[in-house]
């Protein structure tokens, strides 16, 4: 299970996201917004509780520039949100610091991309082995 949300700058390319998780089959949970004008920081905070409360397993939130929204789930204890505008963050940001939340920005990337940096996000796995200390390392930083 998938949460998802945005704020109004993110709502077009959310709807584009969630047509494509459901085309996988892929189930989400959408915490809005319904395109209204909203503060991102409220969506990021409804969209990481699924994750930190064990109800999903990851998290895709977007924003105008995507940064908002991963400063805010970044301030999250157990949340490790990653901004990718390309294939290749989204895979090592799994693969090397087992990101657990996929921002992205609607402003600065099409929905084409967006589809394949989102299934690249979901189906790659966390490296393990030396990256394990340090992605400790990370969650020591938030006093955990
Ligand atoms: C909203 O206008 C915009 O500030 C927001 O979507 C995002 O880009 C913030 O980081």
């Amino acid at each position: 299970m998938i949460a998802i949300g945005c704020d109004h700058g993110g709502y077009e390319l959310k709807l584009e996201i969630i047509k494509h998780l459901k085309e996988r089959g892929i189930e989400c949970k959408d915490l809005g917004c319904g395109g209204e004008t909203v503060d991102y920081p409220d969506i990021a905070q409804k969209v990481c509780a699924e994750i930190t409360n064990g109800f999903c397993e990851r998290g895709i939130l977007i924003c105008g520039t995507g940064i908002g929204m991963s400063m805010a789930a970044n301030k999250i204890r157990g949340i490790r949100a990653a901004v990718c505008g390309d294939e290749f963050s989204a895979k090592f940001t799994r693969m090397h610091n087992d990101a657990n939340v996929l921002c992205m920005g609607a402003r600065v990337i099409g929905a084409g991309i967006a589809r394949e940096i989102t299934d690249i996000f979901l189906d790659t796995a966390f490296e393990g082995g030396r990256h394990v200390a340090r992605v400790e390392k990370i969650m020591q930083l938030e006093g955990k």
